[in-house]
């Protein structure tokens, strides 16, 4: 049986495991205490010292996030002692942080900002001692190490989370700091550009590199911006305006989207078909084989940088079918590329990767020209002072009808419908197709077509990929398609701290 204790936080009496932290017990009782360097069983550091609290009795404060409870334990949070302890951590960090609040990418949403002025932190009394090597502006994921507050969040999710290990924790005492793993340049690094560690970051330090000044550039020249808005970024505009998600359809997401001087809006139903044509007619060659490698969808850019870096033995198996975003790049650039500058509004990092990364088609023309994360395009469109609900009402006075159907994202289920009509030459009767759940995260579907059957797979998240991978890789399971997701939820999903 599990040994319970009673405390008090700031007077409020509350029962939890003896094994518990201060911090989880303050949590259970409702005392929220301020924090920054702590994620739950992924960063236990006790790093930032800004979660001090005082306990009655006791000479010296102590980490909330890292003491445990014990039976009577009296903690006062916000008593003189704690709050000026708090406000003088906070103030050191600082110290060591480049405090460009408005030019930051960050300002808003950084965790650092809001704590000192919850805190009333003025002005500062240490001197500031600011340092910072140069970076690759041209990489996706950005990192200003004068920003940083060695809170090691980065350091741990990224290897404890999405097992990857690029950052590393450099030299010691005052001069500790952080940066790429083995003295590498971060283009060289195993960096999937999963993002999870730019949502952790609690400072502004790791940020997407900044592409809404090409997009600006490409309207001012006045250029024929074609965007490329997924089902995916439906739930994100939703975010964005605070609207419910099923309010939310393509053509409201292409109204906003026209409000700032972007003529053409798709959701890429075009692009999607192709890449699904490309893939059935691989897999109907496949079929032809008697003993055909599994085949791995290339749509998650986030997956092919994994399986690059991770499992290189499995990388033959990647289809050779680009992604439906450079489907969509390559039809729109048919034509007068020069005058015309495609824009994609993508889920995730990985898709800047991904552009970046695309062949050139003539002229040096790369089929997209921006991509902008949803922090990127929530700044953009929200700098022109849209009104979802005007949109709305100027749709409705239209009768323009719109899906609100949920954006699904897994394209396994068309591809076989595909595949079935290309061998057989008819409509995939229902009875053909069945799905299960095989594993967590796993959905497996299976295709009885022409007297074989089919196994494919379509996995969501990081976590359950690996094991599927190893047990590809030990024979364990065998499937003709598979897809991932790799983060989950819309790939919009951060650990939680
Ligand atoms: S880059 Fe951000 S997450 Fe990483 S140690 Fe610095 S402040 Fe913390
Ligand atoms: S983007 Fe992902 S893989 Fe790259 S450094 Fe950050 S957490 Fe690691
Ligand atoms: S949150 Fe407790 S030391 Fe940083």
């Amino acid at each position: 049986m599990v040994k319970l204790v009673t405390l008090t936080i700031d007077g409020i009496k509350v029962q939890v495991p003896a094994a518990a932290t201060i911090l989880a017990a303050a949590g259970k009782a409702r005392v929220p205490i301020p924090h920054l360097c702590y994620m739950g069983g992924i960063n236990e550091v006790n790093a930032c010292k800004v979660c001090v609290v005082e306990i009655a009795g006791r000479k010296h404060l102590v980490s909330a996030c890292t003491e445990k409870v014990a039976e009577g334990m009296e903690v006062l949070v916000s008593s003189p002692r704690a709050l000026a302890a708090r406000r003088t951590m906070v103030q050191l960090l600082l110290s060591q942080h480049e405090c460009d609040c408005a030019e930051c990418s960050r300002n808003g949403s950084c965790q650092l900002q809001k704590l000192a002025a919850d805190l009333g932190i003025g002005e500062l009394p240490y001197r500031k001692k600011i340092v910072g090597r140069p970076w690759d502006p041209a990489f996706p994921l950005q990192r200003d190490e004068k920003k940083c507050i060695k809170c090691f969040r980065c350091v741990n999710v990224c290897a404890k989370v999405q097992t990857m290990k690029v950052w590393q924790v450099q030299k010691s005492g005052a001069l500790t700091t952080v940066g790429v793993a083995d003295g590498l340049n971060i283009a060289q690094a195993p960096c999937t550009l999963c993002g999870q560690c730019i949502s952790q970051c609690p400072a502004g330090a790791l940020s997407e590199r900044d592409d809404v000044g090409k997009l600006e550039t490409a309207l001012a020249e006045k250029k024929r911006v074609l965007a490329l808005a997924p089902p995916a970024f439906r739930s994100l505009a939703a975010d964005f305006f605070a609207l419910k998600k099923e309010a939310v359809t393509a053509p409201l997401v292409a109204a906003l989207v026209k409000k700032t001087g972007i003529p053409s809006v798709t959701e890429g139903s075009e692009a999607a078909s192709r890449f699904v044509e490309a893939e059935a007619a691989l897999l109907a060659e496949n079929l032809k084989k008697e003993d055909a490698a599994p085949l791995f969808s290339s749509a998650c850019p986030v997956f092919t940088r994994f399986l690059r870096f991770k499992y290189p033995a499995l990388k033959k198996y990647l289809s050779p079918t680009p992604s439906p975003l450079f489907f969509f790049g390559e039809e729109a650039k048919k034509g007068e590329a020069k005058n015309i500058f495609t824009l994609a509004l993508a889920p995730c990092l990985g898709k800047k990767g991904e552009a970046d990364e695309a062949p050139c088609a003539g002229e040096n023309e790369r089929p997209i020209d921006a991509v902008l994360t949803p922090q990127e395009a929530e700044r953009f469109l929200k700098s022109f002072s849209l009104r979802a609900e005007e949109c709305e009402a100027e749709l409705l006075s239209k009768k323009t009808e719109g899906s609100t159907d949920p954006a699904g994202n897994s394209l396994v289920v068309p591809i076989l419908t595909a595949l079935y009509e290309k061998v057989t030459g008819q409509k995939l009767p229902a009875e053909k197709l069945q799905t299960f759940s095989s594993a967590p995260g796993r959905k497996d579907y299976v295709l009885e077509l022409d007297g074989r059957t089919l196994r494919t797979c379509a996995v969501v998240g990081q976590k359950n990929a690996v094991k599927l991978l190893d047990d590809i890789q030990s024979g364990k399971a065998k499937y003709a398609y598979v897809e991932v997701m790799n983060c989950p939820a819309l790939c919009q999903s951060a650990p939680q701290s």
